[in-house]
Order: structure tokens, then sequence, then C-alpha cells
């Protein structure tokens, strides 16, 4: 099968390279459990791709290697009383080996897709609409009616999470860094839309009538202070990401004074250990599909053969929504 492999850690320019390789068994997992094979047609395309690419990914596989972490596709083989079967139409989460004709993914995070969404939608719907949901419901503990600020909201976990938000019935404020970033916001659903380069604090808390529930942050960096001072009383900064490069440090006065909360949000860890959490998202995001909520946002596409570009586009801030490389021959 035609895969692209990391050869280097010289980041995306020159680590990968196209190569015919052999086809994983279901025994070829990284994780415990059995696992689905799954000819893939799209494969999506994350942040933490580009970080691999470097070796600062916490995740760091013996050279050279499958990147990938999530694809759609269709199921060639899966274990006696699985939720999928073969020629299923599935999403799945495969953590690595996504970059491939083909690829086995752990039994519980395969999950079946129907017509609403094509394949490279499908293939950018486990990671981020997994983790938006796991970080907004499962950790901030999200209720109805709440208001919501999302930064990097245009990217793909934003706008997973601009749309699970609103499937979840809250009201949502993204966050961006340019005009193109604003459309792509509104395209996901966000009621309000400010600039990160703006005054976004202070629009926060007036749009939020005295400050939001909750905000998503999965940048990180310099604007963490801001995001505490946006809470509302009892509300809480869901920590997702640090794509701004910088790993922010609280002072831990500024929770006490409006009880405040500061929650991490891990979702690729929860969701291999943790069968019956997967099942319950899926089950939440299958119901968010047919409601109309979700749709995820594809903002580029890239054959295979062409991952270094797909990476340099996430890699230089140039990413909307999902980027995804077309595999299938
Ligand atoms: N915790 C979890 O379970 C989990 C799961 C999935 C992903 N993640 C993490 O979440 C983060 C976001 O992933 P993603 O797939 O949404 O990435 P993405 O599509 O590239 O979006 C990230 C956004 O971050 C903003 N940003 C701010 N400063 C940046 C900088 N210096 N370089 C690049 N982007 C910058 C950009 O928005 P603006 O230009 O509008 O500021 C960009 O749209 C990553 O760190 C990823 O590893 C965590």
């Amino acid at each position: 099968m035609r895969a692209i492999q990391i050869v280097n850690l010289n980041g995306p320019e020159s680590a990968l390279e196209l190569v015919e390789r052999s086809e994983p068994g279901a025994s070829h997992m990284l994780t415990p459990g059995r696992g689905v094979i799954v000819d893939v047609h799209a494969a999506g395309v994350s942040f933490p791709e580009v970080l691999q690419s470097r070796g600062m990914y916490q995740l760091k596989p013996e050279l050279p290697f499958v990147p990938g972490s999530e694809v759609a596709g269709v199921v060639r083989s899966a274990p006696d009383g699985a939720d999928v079967a073969p020629g299923d139409r599935v999403a799945a989460f495969c953590v690595l080996g996504g970059f491939a004709e083909v690829t086995v993914a752990p039994e519980h995070l395969c999950f079946r897709v129907g017509g609403e969404l094509d394949d490279a939608q499908a293939a950018g719907l486990v990671l981020n609409y997994h983790t938006a949901y796991f970080a907004l419901k499962v950790r901030g503990r999200l209720a109805e009616g709440e208001t919501v600020l999302v930064h990097g909201a245009a990217g793909g976990v934003g706008t997973a999470t601009l749309q699970v938000a609103k499937g979840l019935g809250a009201r949502t404020i993204a966050v961006v860094s340019s005009d193109d970033k604003e459309r792509v916001a509104q395209e996901a659903g966000a009621d309000h839309v400010v600039r990160s380069d703006g005054p976004w604090k202070d629009q926060a808390r007036e749009l939020s009538e005295g400050g939001v529930d909750i905000v998503l942050d999965p940048v990180g960096g310099d604007r963490f202070t801001d995001s505490l001072r946006s809470l509302g009383e009892g509300g809480r900064v869901v920590v997702v990401g640090f794509t701004g490069g910088s790993i922010p440090e609280v002072k831990v006065n500024r929770l006490l004074l409006g009880n405040t909360e500061v929650v991490g949000a891990a979702w690729g860890a929860a969701a291999l250990a943790r069968a019956e959490l997967s099942q319950e998202i899926g089950e939440a995001i299958s119901g968010l599909i047919e409601g109309g909520f979700v749709r995820p946002i594809v903002g580029a596409r890239f054959p295979l053969e062409q991952a270094a570009q797909a990476l340099e586009l996430i890699d230089g801030r140039g990413a909307t929504g999902k980027v995804v490389l077309d595999v299938g021959r």
C-alpha cells in the first residue's frame, strides 16, 4: 500500500516521504484491545502531526513511522461482536497510521457514519468533535443557555466546538485573527465573532452581560489571563492545547475572587482508556449530526502525496476548519 512516513524530525518541509509498505494487520495497533481494519478514503490532518514531524509531540514513535490519527473509510474486517462490520462506512481514530491506504483502529473508536457527511467531513469528525464534546460537556459541565467563548475558533477544534456548543443549547463567541477566519467562524454558526488583536475580553463581557460561562482554549499563550478575566461568576476555562506556543501560568488568586476554575481536557488519553466514554460521546455526536448541528468544515484538501503541504498550511497558521488528505486511489 501507499503511505506517508515521517523519516526524520526536521519539520514538515523535509520529514515526510511517500513509500510503498506492507498493510497493517489487526495486531499492529499501538494500543491494547481489538483492531478494526479500515480501507482509507480520506485522512484528517491536525496540529499534532506538525509537532510529530519535529519530535515535539508527547507521543514519540520510533522512526520511520506513519502519522495520521484519524480517517474515513470502509471496514475491511472487524472482530466478532464489534459494533461495526465489513462494508460499513466509518469515521475512525487510529492514533497513528492514518496517512495510508489501509489502517487499523481500536474497535471502540470506529463510528458508523451516514450519508449526511462525505468522506472528507467524516475524516474530520472524531478527533475534533469528540474533543469538543468532552471539553464542553464532560470537563466543562456546559449547561443549556450558557455562553461559550472559543479561541482559535476557525481552526479544527474551534469550528467543531462552535457547532457542538450550539447543538447543546449554548450561545457562542468566536475569537479569530483575520477576516477570512471570521467568515469561517460564521459558517460554523458562531453567534458573535471578535478579533484576537482587539478588545475581545471586554467585548466578551459585554456580549455575555457580565462574563462568559466557559472559555474553550486550544491556543494558550499570552491571552490566558484575559481569558480568566472574561469569565463570569462560576465560569470555567477549559485548557485544550497550546497552538500559541507558550504554556501559560495561572495566578490562583484570580480563581478565588470570581469562584472560577481552570480545567484540563485531554480527550485522547481518556478515550483510549475508557470505551464507555467513547460510546457515550459517539452517540451524542450522532444525535448532533442527525439534528443538523454537526457538519465538519473542510478548509483544504490535498492528495496523499502532498501531505507535507498540508502540514505546512497548519504550521503557517493558514488552515481553516479541517485539513484533509484524499487517500483512496
Ligand atoms: N486536548 C485534547 O484532547 C486535544 C484534542 C485535539 C487537539 N488538541 C490541540 O488543540 C490545538 C488546536 O488544534 P486544531 O486542530 O484546532 O489546530 P488548528 O486547526 O491549526 O487551529 C488552531 C488555531 O490556533 C490559533 N493560533 C493562535 N496562535 C497560533 C500560532 N502561533 N500558530 C498556529 N495557530 C495559532 C489559530 O487561530 P487564529 O489565527 O484565529 O488565532 C488557529 O486557527 C492543538 O494544540 C492540538 O494539539 C487537543
